[in-house]
C-alpha cells in the first residue's frame, strides 16, 4: 500500500459521499461528461488514455479511459466495480514507462495535488509526441468557484483544494511545456449548457497539446 496524500486520505473516508454526489446531480453529472468526451475525443487517436486522480470511475468508466491512476483504495475500489483499470499511485511518481499513453486526464483533481509542476512533467514523460492532456476544474472565477473557495476550510473535500482560474492554470500548463488549444465551460441551469471559454462556469476544462520536443515551449520555464 502507499502512503496517502493529505488529499487522497479525505477521499478515502468518505468514497461512498463522494460517488453518490453524481447520482444526486445525475443532470450535472451528464453534462459534465459531454463536456469533457469531447475535448478528450481528439486525443483517442493518439494512444490510449491515462486517467490520474481517477476517484471513483464515473469519468474513467462511461468514458473509456484505458487506465485509472487513484491513490486512495477506498475510491479505487468502486471505479473497479464500473469496469475501470486503477493502478494504485500518485501523480508526482507514475508507475509508467515514457510515452505509454496518448494523452492524460486530471479531472478536478489537479487542484489537490500540492506540486503540480512535478506532476505534470510525469504526465509529460508518459505522453507520446503528438498526444495531449485534459484538465477539468472548478473555476474561482465563477460565483459558486467563488464561494467554495471562501468556504473550502469547512468542507471535507475541498480542504485541501487550490482553486484555478483560468489564467493561472494556462500559466501553470505553459511552464510545464504543453499548448493549451481549447476550453470549456459548463453553465449549471435546469438545463445546463456548454460554451467555449472558462469564465462564468463552474466547471471549466481544457485539452493542451504536448509542445513538440526541442522547441521552446517545450521547455517552459521549468517552474
Ligand atoms: C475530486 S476527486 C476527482 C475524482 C474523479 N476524477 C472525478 O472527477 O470524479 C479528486 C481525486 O484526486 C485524488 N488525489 C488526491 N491527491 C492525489 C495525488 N497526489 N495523486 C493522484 N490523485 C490524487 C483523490 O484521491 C481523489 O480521488
Amino acid at each position: 500500500m502507499i502512503e496517502l496524500p493529505p488529499a487522497a486520505a479525505a477521499y478515502d473516508a468518505r468514497a461512498a459521499e463522494y460517488d453518490t454526489w453524481y447520482d444526486r446531480n445525475a443532470v450535472l453529472y451528464q453534462a459534465e461528461l459531454e463536456l469533457v468526451d469531447a475535448l478528450v475525443q481528439p486525443l483517442r487517436a493518439v494512444g490510449p488514455g491515462l486517467e490520474i486522480g481517477a476517484g471513483t470511475g464515473r469519468f474513467a468508466g462511461p468514458l473509456g479511459i484505458d487506465v485509472a491512476l487513484e491513490p486512495s483504495p477506498e475510491m479505487g475500489a468502486f471505479a473497479r466495480q464500473r469496469d475501470v483499470q486503477v493502478i494504485e499511485g500518485v501523480a508526482e511518481e507514475l508507475p509508467f514507462g515514457r510515452a505509454e499513453f496518448g494523452y492524460t486526464a486530471f479531472l478536478t483533481s489537479l487542484c489537490f495535488i500540492p506540486d503540480r509542476a512535478r506532476a505534470l512533467a510525469e504526465a509529460r514523460r508518459v505522453t507520446r509526441p503528438g498526444g495531449g492532456i485534459v484538465v477539468a476544474f472548478l473555476n474561482r472565477a465563477s460565483e459558486l468557484g467563488a464561494q467554495l473557495d471562501a468556504t473550502k476550510e469547512d468542507d471535507p473535500f475541498y480542504a485541501d483544494a487550490s482553486f484555478f482560474i483560468r489564467d493561472e492554470l494556462d500559466e501553470v500548463l505553459r511552464s510545464a511545456g504543453y499548448i493549451p488549444e481549447v476550453w470549456a465551460q459548463l453553465h449549471p441551469a435546469e438545463k445546463p449548457t456548454i460554451s467555449d471559454g472558462a469564465d462564468t462556469g463552474l466547471y471549466c476544462a481544457v485539452r493542451a497539446r504536448l509542445a513538440p520536443t526541442g522547441s521552446q515551449a517545450a521547455d517552459g520555464d521549468g517552474s
